[in-house]
């Protein structure tokens, strides 16, 4: 089995005519086991690279090949499916349904995968709630809107890793905390991957949790931006 879980070449991606920013890549490659930290300023293409590679967003030109299958020349359902099967996500803003419960929200993710064993089985919700210092008893059934932010940014993490998808993508996900719990957050992170195979991609505007990190690097140094 190859070791590659993502590998990007000549992309170029610009949001319209009317908006200057653009960003290309030469090349950039994810592979099993890797865990890599990428900061850099706000408005500097972070979460548009996130996007990028999660088939979110489509380049102009180039080619990203996600586990074998290059992403760029399927369908929108097919990349759904992708997404749902291979990447688990932790959104900037966590994006869980407030109205929803904790179980719902974790398992939401999983609505365009194929793993369909995955949609109602509360034990491996439990394992994980578990390794994330959730109370399950308690918070299993409560609405995501009665949750304090660490809580949600816990379950939001939660909802990432549940069916072990290959690649992990995280967006920012300290920045609701202080120093410490940031540094216990990242802690949390990686205990709770599941198997060092696990591929990770944090981005963050500043490098100070480097620590756990294989790799860490400035988007510039894997993105060339053109912002004016
Ligand atoms: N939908 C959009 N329409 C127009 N411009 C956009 C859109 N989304 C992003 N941009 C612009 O693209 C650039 C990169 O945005 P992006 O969200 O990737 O930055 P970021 O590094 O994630 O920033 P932050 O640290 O604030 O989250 C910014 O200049 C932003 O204004
Ligand atoms: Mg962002």
């Amino acid at each position: 089995m190859s070791k590659n879980l993502i590998s990007i070449n000549n992309l170029d991606y610009s949001i319209s005519k009317n908006v200057k920013f653009r960003l290309k890549i030469k090349k950039f490659e994810l592979n099993k086991s890797d865990s890599i930290l990428i900061y850099g300023d706000s408005g500097t293409g972070k979460s548009t690279f996130l996007n990028l590679v999660s088939g979110a967003l489509s380049p102009k030109k180039g080619k990203i090949n996600v586990l074998g299958t290059e992403i760029t020349n399927t369908s929108s359902s097919q990349k759904d499916v992708i997404r749902g099967d291979h990447f688990g996500i932790v959104f900037q803003t966590f994006n869980l349904l407030p109205y929803l419960s904790v179980k719902n929200n974790i398992l939401l993710g999983k609505a365009y995968s194929k793993k369909k064993e995955l949609k109602s089985n509360n034990e491996e919700v439990k394992i994980l709630m578990d390794k994330l210092s959730l109370n399950y008893e308690s918070l299993i059934e409560r609405k995501a809107y009665e949750l304090s932010i660490g809580q949600q940014q816990r379950v939001a993490v939660a909802r990432a890793l549940i069916g072990k998808p290959e690649i992990i993508l995280a967006d920012e996900p300290t920045s609701a905390l202080d120093k410490n719990n940031q540094k216990e957050f990242i802690n949390l992170l990686f205990k709770s991957l599941d198997d060092n195979e696990q591929g990770l991609i944090m981005v963050s505007h500043d490098n100070k949790l480097s620590e756990k990190f294989k790799t860490v690097k400035n988007i510039n140094e894997i993105c060339e931006i053109n912002n004016d």
